[in-house]
């Protein structure tokens, strides 16, 4: 067999690693644990029956542009978006990337960082949050940033997998503090509220992302966008393929941002249910639960890797860190109905009254 080019560096490429199966309950990708309300449903249903499959988008992406923009008090020259944040993420890595650039961002966070720093040809540095609760030293951290000279530093607030938030006065003093783009990737902001949108207009180096894939249930459909000033929406712009946004895509997301008031019951529901399993799994002999501002929690166990194989053989799926630095016995549960998270509780209990 011959040898095939690939591109360079390539084979060491590590692979996003959560292997999927067919969960009984499965609670391990901060999806939203339910579909779309009826009502969103219905509006979603007949407008994708009124869709033109014959041509490319056009006016669709504009329409939803338009539509994030004025909600925040800017323009469409001040939004892009994404297949999921994840693509909105990864043209940002791509476009501050590239050979001899360095990215920063905290450790433990969203994994695929690091691979979007690696796709990028670019050095992850990443920074370690420190202490018993995850915390970020924002001092150290624009140390870093000046220091390694980065071309781009980034935040996820409230973090992923910790579950905890930086202030946002934390998040102004990086702003303030360094000349680079600057990354803020609030994926999980509705279950927490206190957005750093409002700084973006003082920092013109600044960049928030968001996604319709966790408080607005729309995992299926891959949307993201990004906020920022016009020169950097101009240049990210250019990373993008032709016609990147599939219609059906921007016309359910486009229907679900207009009828987002739909999703607050959910949110609240979700708010709610994560104070009140934090609670249930503190109450477990040897567990420790991180405080969360999402719609999961992160729990501490001695014998995490033991009880998620137990989950797993009941057909319950959670996010397990195996040996991941700063993780070591940890698991992340995300939220899903009051039902299926008691289920999950009580799999967890049992596991620790058997064992
Ligand atoms: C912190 C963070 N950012 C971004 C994403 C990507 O989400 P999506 O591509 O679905 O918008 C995730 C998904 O889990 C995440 O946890």
């Amino acid at each position: 067999m011959s040898k095939l080019k690939y591109r360079n560096k390539l084979a060491d490429m590590p692979s996003y690693d959560v292997v999927e199966r067919s969960w009984n309950i499965k609670v391990n990708a901060n999806e939203s644990g339910m579909n779309l309300p009826p009502l969103v449903e219905e509006r979603v249903m007949s407008r994708l029956s009124r869709v033109a499959f014959n041509r490319y988008p056009n006016e669709d992406l504009e329409t939803l542009m338009e539509a994030i923009g004025r909600n925040f008090g800017m323009g469409v020259e001040n939004v892009l978006i994404g297949n999921g944040s994840s693509e909105i993420i990864e043209k940002i890595f791509y476009c501050f990337g590239g050979r001899g650039r360095k990215i920063v961002f905290p450790q433990p966070s969203f994994s695929m960082y690091h691979i979007y720093a690696k796709a990028a040809e670019a050095e992850a540095v990443p920074v370690d949050l420190s202490g018993e609760d995850y915390s970020l030293d924002v001092r150290e951290y624009v140390n870093i940033v000046n220091d390694s000279k980065a071309s781009l530093c980034v935040v996820c607030n409230p973090n992923n997998p910790t579950g905890n938030v930086l202030p946002i006065e934390d998040i102004e003093y990086i702003a303030a503090h360094t000349s680079c783009a600057f990354l803020v990737d609030e994926a999980y902001i509705e279950f927490y509220g206190k957005s750093a949108v409002s700084l973006l207009k003082k920092y013109p180096n600044m960049i928030v992302a968001r996604t319709f894939s966790k408080a607005y249930g729309l995992a299926a459909c891959r949307c993201g966008y990004m906020l920022a000033s016009a020169p950097i929406t101009e240049m990210i712009a250019k990373s993008f393929m032709p016609y990147h946004m599939d219609v059906l895509t921007l016309v359910t997301a486009d229907t679900v941002f207009q009828m987002r008031d739909e999703f607050v019951p959910r949110i609240q529901m979700t708010i709610a249910e994560r104070n009140r399993m934090g609670g249930q799994y503190g109450s477990l002999t040897g567990f420790k639960v991180f405080p969360s501002n999402t719609n999961f929690i992160l729990v501490k166990y001695d014998r995490a890797e033991a009880l998620n194989e137990y989950l797993v053989s009941r057909g319950i799926g959670v996010r397990s860190f195996g040996r991941a630095r700063l993780l070591e016995n940890t698991l992340r549960i995300s939220m899903g109905n009051r039902e299926e998270n008691d289920m999950v509780f009580k799999a967890v209990e049992a596991f620790t009254k058997e064992n």
